[in-house]
């Protein structure tokens, strides 16, 4: 642990009581100009640390940022998280910079988490809100051992972590849309984008983007109607480290479920979060769009569509609309 860590566990143990320079200095072993120098760093970081040359130092206020020291307090996860967590104040997209690094060979389980994205993507080249400090914006690198065929099955447990996440704050109104919009009464409030890299029949490595609007307020015109936060659904604000933790531990135990069980359950899961079977829809797809009714999703996520005629198709990629 670097002396800011250690420094800021102290502080935060002791939160808006006084802690002298002098046993600070002292526990830690360093010197008190040293102290000073990491409250410094970590006031730029967003801490409200006041000090007092009788006194010592008081921590009044966390900095609110998705710092990895935020995102480590409590979090408990044996791979997620526990690697490398590279922190940017801005870039273009998470999902991009997770690339280059797993490209370059880091491990899986490394996070890459940015306060704002300036060419947020979503799914089909899409563009994903990405406003400042607001909401969560993370990738995951991957490296799973299964063939290119059963990828899509990450992106499906994917939407179960964040649906198990988002239900443990709001218990009512929270499902997934096929095949991964996680809605909170009806409106999106949050999306996942999987990339994948292949050599031959193995998966080299894969990135799992996540955005979830946690306190966003206002939306642009264009997507004011389909989009929405938690804060707006739940009437106040939300802690974005203790969602991503939320978010780390669900994802990590379910990955050990599908490697040691299988996909099965996690299917299971996933389809008590959706509403989609009976409902009538048209969906996109590369060939076409198509229009009937859902029938089922099978072991593993597919959709079956019965059309008008009676004719039942697996569809595995598409855009779902609501008729
Ligand atoms: C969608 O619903 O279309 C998927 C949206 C995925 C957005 C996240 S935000 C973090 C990561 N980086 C990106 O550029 N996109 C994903």
């Amino acid at each position: 642990m670097t002396t800011k860590d250690q420094l800021l566990l102290f502080l935060k143990e002791r939160k808006g009581t006084w802690v002298s320079g002098e046993f600070l200095s002292n526990c830690m072993g360093v010197s008190r100009s040293a102290i000073w120098k990491q409250v410094s760093r970590l006031r730029k970081e967003g801490y409200e640390i006041e000090s007092s040359p009788k006194k010592g130092y008081v921590l009044k206020g966390a900095s609110g940022l998705l710092l990895p020291q935020e995102i480590r307090e409590g979090l408990g996860t044996c791979i997620f998280g526990k690697e490398k967590i590279w922190y940017l104040s801005e870039t273009d997209s998470t999902n991009t910079r997770a690339k280059e690094l797993a490209a370059a060979g880091a491990p899986e389980g490394t996070l890459i988490v940015s306060e704002t994205q300036i060419q947020g993507r979503g799914r089909k080249g899409r563009w994903w809100f990405s406003p400042p400090k607001t909401g969560i914006y993370v990738s995951m690198i991957l490296r799973p051992l299964m063939p290119p065929v059963e990828a899509a099955r990450i992106t499906l447990l994917t939407g179960v972590a964040v649906t198990e996440a988002l239900r443990s704050l709001i218990p009512e109104g929270i499902y997934i849309k096929w095949p991964n919009d996680i809605l909170i009464n009806g409106r999106k409030v949050a999306g996942i984008l999987t990339e994948i890299s292949t050599e031959m029949d193995a998966i080299e490595y894969m990135v799992v983007g996540l955005g979830i609007n946690v306190n966003t307020v206002v939306f642009p015109a264009r997507i004011r109607d389909a989009a929405t936060s938690i804060r707006r659904e739940a009437g106040k604000p939300f802690s974005r480290a203790e969602i991503l933790r939320l978010y780390l531990r669900h994802f990590e135990r379910l990955y050990h479920t599908l490697n040691r069980t299988g996909f099965n359950p996690v299917m299971r899961r996933w389809k008590e979060f959706s509403k989609d079977i009976g409902t009538r829809i048209a969906v996109k797809t590369i060939g076409g769009t198509i229009v009937g009714e859902i029938r089922d999703f099978d072991d593993d996520g597919a959709l079956l569509l019965e059309h008008d005629g009676g004719k039942t198709d697996r569809i595995i990629s598409g855009d779902i609309t609501y008729i």
